[in-house]
Order: C-alpha cells, then sequence, then structure tokens
C-alpha cells in the first residue's frame, strides 16, 4: 500500500511505525490495516464515480472500524447476512445507507431489513419476492428493491468466483425473459418499490469488457422495463468485482478509467432507448481493502528441501497459514512475500510460505524468493491480505484468528482483537 516503506536499516515501516515494534506491541501474526490508504481508495472511487453510489462490499472485510471509515469517507455499505448488518449497525451507520444481498436471506433477514429501513433490498428469487411482498405488507412498508439479473457473462476468473454465467445460483436469468419476469412482479407488487436492476459478474476481474457487456445487457433490460410497464427506475447497479494488484504482474484499471467506461456504455444504452440516464452504484470489496492490509508473521522454522531437479527450495514456516489466508489454498492466489525486519545482502533462494496448519496444502506463499539466511524470528509481511483473508479466516487445528492492528496518522491500535483458546474454550460446551 501508498505508505509502506522499507528504512535504512532494512525493515519495513507503515504510516512511520515499523515492524517490529508492530510486532512487539501486538504480536504475530496479525493483519496491519493501513487505514490512510483505504481512505485515500475509497475517496479514489467516489471521485472516479461522481455523482454514483460506491457501495463498500463488507463481506470483503468486516468490522465497526472498517465499515465507520468507509462510511465517514461518503460511501454505503453492501452488507449480505444478519451478521455484517449487525457489525454495520454496532458501528452507527444509517440503515438507509445500506444494501443487503444473499441468494438466500432468512425471515428473520427480511424482516430486520424491512423494519429498520435498510436502503435496497436485492431480490434473488421469485421466493423471496413473495416473502419481501408479504413482510412490507404485514409491516406497512414500501422497501426499495433491486432485482439482481445474471447477465451471461463469464467473466475470466476463477470459475469459483465467476457468478454470471448461466449454471450458478445467483440473480434472474436473462434468458427466457427470466429476469424481466422478477422486475415485472415487483413492479406490479403493491407495497415494493423496484429501485432498478443490479447485476454482478464475478471477482477479480481485470478485463473492462466483461464488465462493458454487463452493464450494457442490464441497461438495455433497464430501459426496457421503463418503456413497458412507463415506470422510471431510479438507480442501475454494476456490481463489485474490479481486480486488484496481488503481485507487480497484475496491473489493474483505474477507478477513472473503469467509471468512464461504464458511464459511456450505461449512457449509450439509455439514448438509445430514449430513457433518461439512472443513477449508477457500484459495489467494490477487494480493490478498496485488498491493497490496504499486509500480514505480518513470524518466522519458527527453515527447511530446505531437495526437488526433483536437483534444485533446492526453502520451506519458510510461519505462525499462521491456512487459518489466516486459505485463498492460496482455495484458489491457487498469488501472493508475495518479503523479509520485513531486516536488509540481508544473501544471496535469493527460491522459497515457499506455509503455515502451521496439518495438511501440506497450508501454503500462504506459493514461490518465492527470500534471501537465503531467513531464520526463525524473522518478520515475513505478505501484503494484499485485507480482502477474503481475516473474513474467511478459520479456526482449523483450534488457531484463534490474528487480530487486526490499524494505524493511522502514525499511530496504532487494535480494531479487532486477537482471538484466544479461551474464546474457542468457551464455545465447547460438551
Ligand atoms: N457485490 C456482490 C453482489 C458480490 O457478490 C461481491 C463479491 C461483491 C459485490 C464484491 O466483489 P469484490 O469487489 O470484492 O470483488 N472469496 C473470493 C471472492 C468472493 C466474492 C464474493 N462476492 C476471493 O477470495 O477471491
Amino acid at each position: 500500500s501508498a505508505n509502506v516503506e522499507r528504512a535504512d536499516t532494512g525493515a519495513v515501516h507503515v504510516g512511520g511505525l515499523s515492524v517490529e515494534k508492530l510486532a512487539a506491541e501486538f504480536g504475530t501474526p496479525a493483519y496491519v490495516f493501513d487505514e490512510d490508504d483505504f481512505r485515500a481508495r475509497c475517496r479514489a472511487w467516489t471521485e472516479a464515480f461522481d455523482g454514483a453510489d460506491v457501495f463498500y462490499a463488507s463481506k470483503a472485510f468486516c468490522s465497526k472500524a472498517v465499515l465507520r471509515a468507509a462510511a465517514e469517507e461518503g460511501l454505503f455499505v453492501d452488507v449480505c447476512t444478519a451478521g455484517e448488518l449487525a457489525v454495520a449497525l454496532a458501528a452507527g451507520l444509517d440503515p438507509a445507507r445500506l444494501g443487503l444481498h444473499g441468494n438466500n436471506k432468512s425471515l428473520a433477514e427480511l424482516h430486520q431489513a424491512v423494519e429498520i429501513g435498510v436502503g435496497r433490498i436485492v431480490a434473488d428469487s421469485f421466493q423471496e419476492i413473495e416473502r419481501l411482498e408479504a413482510i412490507a405488507r404485514e409491516l406497512g412498508k414500501r422497501p426499495n428493491v433491486m432485482v439482481r439479473v445474471n447477465v451471461g457473462v463469464e467473466a475470466h476468473t476463477h470459475e469459483f468466483i465467476a457468478t454470471a454465467h448461466e449454471d450458478q445460483k445467483f440473480g434472474f436469468s436473462l434468458a427466457d425473459d427470466v429476469a424481466y419476469e422478477a422486475a415485472r412482479r415487483v413492479i406490479e407488487a403493491p407495497h415494493l418499490e423496484l429501485l432498478g436492476l443490479h447485476s454482478h459478474i464475478g471477482s477479480q476481474i481485470f478485463d473492462t469488457a466483461a464488465f462493458e457487456i454487463s452493464a450494457a445487457r442490464v441497461a438495455r433490460l433497464q430501459a426496457k422495463l421503463q418503456t413497458d410497464f412507463g415506470v422510471r427506475l431510479a438507480e442501475l447497479d454494476l456490481g463489485g468485482g474490479f481486480g486488484m494488484a496481488y503481485t507487480t504482474q497484475d496491473d489493474p484499471q483505474t477507478p477513472a478509467v473503469i467509471a468512464e467506461s461504464l458511464r459511456r456504455i450505461v449512457a449509450d444504452e439509455c439514448a438509445a432507448a430514449g430513457i433518461d440516464v439512472p443513477r449508477l452504484s457500484i459495489e467494490p470489496g477487494r480493490s478498496l481493502v485488498g491493497p490496504s492490509m499486509f500480514t505480518l508473521y513470524e518466522v519458527g522454522t527453515v527447511k530446505p528441501v531437495t526437488l526433483s531437479a536437483g534444485a533446492s527450495r526453502l520451506y519458510v514456516s510461519v505462525d499462521g497459514g491456512i487459518s489466516d489466508n486459505i485463498r492460496t489454498a482455495l484458489y491457487d492466489a498469488t501472493y508475495s512475500a518479503t523479509l520485513a525486519s531486516r536488509a540481508s545482502g544473501a544471496a535469493p533462494a527460491l522459497a515457499r510460505v506455509v503455515g502451521k496448519h496439518c495438511e501440506s496444502g497450508d501454503i500462504v506463499v506459493k514461490d518465492e524468493f527470500l534471501p537465503a539466511d531467513v531464520a526463525p524470528g524473522d518478520l515475513i509481511a505478505v501484503p494484499g491480505t485485507g480482502a477474503y483473508c481475516r473474513s474467511m479466516g478459520s479456526n482449523y487445528n483450534h488457531v484463534p484468528r490474528p487480530p487486526v492492528v490499524a494505524v493511522s496518522g502514525g499511530e496504532a491500535r487494535v480494531i479487532l482483537a486477537r482471538e484466544t483458546v479461551d474464546d474457542l474454550l468457551r464455545l465447547d460446551v460438551g
């Protein structure tokens, strides 16, 4: 992230604080959150999408301090469970500035959202539209509903996280007019207000063309609905999924380039259909928070392993692993690692950063060159772990999850405490 640099001693500093000081004060492993960097990213997206609503997708990382920071920077927040909603409310966010997602929201979740006035509820099935209408009628409310459209774009990303091809669980298909029919039902439901359509095609996407095709399709359907039913749909949500750089190989588009292309596509579709351009909204998660954190680990053991080719690899074991970052194992994600506590003049050696869990897939960074003298007690930093690492963390092997330490204005504070074995034992009531 922007505020990370190496001092003359070779130690990595974030926001002016050395990683050794952070490790001494807060322990390892720890996620270090560069709050100023996160806020700058929030501003970059809201400025690029000036006049549009930017929703922070809290699934990427959800804590009170981070949601509050996003809200202070003018963002809205997207939640997809009662749990994420509870964090947003505990952070003091205005329910009107929240959006609720999910393909299987419970009745209790829908009820709560309608009751407290969540700004938009994104409907994902015909059954859910019926449930929403019944709840709204019972409560005497008229919630804003968006209809999630599956636009049929297969984005070039890992198949597990590409969501807008046909054979998957999210949204109403454009094919066979399913999405059209869903929107019609919301328009005709007496207690629901159709705010507009929603699409989200997947995550970690670099190909702007995928977003453009999706935006064109969903804008066209929105225009057709307006024409056919004589209604004005106020908003069009184009989802999130904008890629971030995990390594120097990745080259994401800037928010400005993305905003410019999406605006143009939607404007063209609306002009062709002779309708006013709706207000746009987007829901980035990863691109906002991902680059703003790194994980700080301490090296425990270093083991040279001879490879069949005759070469060797250093297995560098750190004090966390698959429980704080499952993305390498699950998606074959690529991270980098750096020796963060000191400079080293040693030659670079082929290394693999692995965790302390009992399985060989417990890999944090698959291939990296680290100084050959990397040793127990050294600190290793793995950048780009702000999104979907803590939020997808687990207690595998009863390893407590690391804290999140926020650095801002030259000061560090814990925003999410380190879990303890006692926390885990508390739940073990047998
Ligand atoms: N909106 C909706 C409806 C979503 O489903 C998602 C992500 C987002 C927005 C935010 O997408 P982002 O801008 O963060 O890419 N666990 C996977 C990613 C799953 C994404 C799920 N939905 C990973 O670690 O790569």
